[in-house]
């Protein structure tokens, strides 16, 4: 299902922290927004999320880090049911088997509580969780970065390949360029609140255009990363 959302917009503290922006999102499609931090990113990803909700789309949302997806005091089984309880689903009903065996977290015991499971993990069943129920869209927002470099990498691989073939979208957030570059079609570039840039990612990558394109392109050795 194409997503489409027009000027979504946002104003804190009497001041415009997103100016009036418009995308279109194709089923299948991998966008990545990306920016300087303080740009509006995760404001535009808040506002993207909302709004597709408000429009009955059903959007998945993973935030940067798992302690703010999962409660200490509550196992992962109770976190399980929780999401399937939020899409309507009977106990047992999701494909956990499956979800699991994707984002390699088949060992993990479910008893437990998240911190009886390891941070990489734990954002993997976050992941797991958001896939319950074949999404229009999983907007990611910095999912890796409180992870470290050799996790992070195999995360966002164990998600692309669950994605492959499926019709949802993703929204990748990140200031990361260098996993961007890897995991997403198409770029959106953001600049004090403004999406100021957009196009193919390799495009880019290789001519970017605008003062906030070329600072992030010309700053990481984007080809050589691993994740
Ligand atoms: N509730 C708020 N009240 C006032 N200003 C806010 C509020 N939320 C965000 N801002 C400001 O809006 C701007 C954009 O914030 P946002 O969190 O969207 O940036 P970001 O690109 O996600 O940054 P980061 O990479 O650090 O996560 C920043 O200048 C931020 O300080
Ligand atoms: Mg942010």
């Amino acid at each position: 299902m194409t997503l489409t959302v027009t000027g979504l917009s946002a104003i804190r503290s009497g001041r415009t922290i997103l100016h009036p922006t418009s995308l279109v999102i194709h089923p299948r499609e991998r966008i990545g927004i990306v920016g300087a931090s303080g740009s509006g990113k995760s404001t535009l990803g808040h506002a993207l999320i909302d709004d597709l909700r408000q429009q009955g789309h059903s959007v998945a949302h993973v935030p940067q880090s798992p302690d703010e997806a999962l409660d200490p005091l509550r196992s992962m089984a109770f976190h399980w049911r929780e999401a399937e309880e939020a899409l309507g689903l009977q106990a047992g009903h999701a494909d956990r088997e499956g979800l699991f065996r994707a984002l390699k977290i088949e060992g993990g015991d479910l008893r437990k509580r998240p911190w009886g499971w390891s941070r990489g993990m734990q954002q993997r069943f976050v992941i797991a969780m958001a896939l319950i129920g074949a999404p229009d869209l999983i907007a990611l927002d910095e999912p890796t970065s409180a992870l470290d470099p050799v996790v992070a990498a195999a995360t966002m691989e164990l998600l692309s390949g669950f994605l492959d073939g499926k019709d949802t979208a993703m929204a990748l957030i990140t200031h990361d360029l260098g996993l961007a570059a890897l995991r997403v079609d198409r770029l959106l570039v953001m600049a004090d609140g403004h999406l100021v840039e957009e196009g193919r990612t390799e495009d880019i990558l290789e001519r970017p255009e605008t003062q906030a394109a070329k600072a992030l392109s010309a700053h990481r050795n984007w080809m050589a990363l691993p994740c």
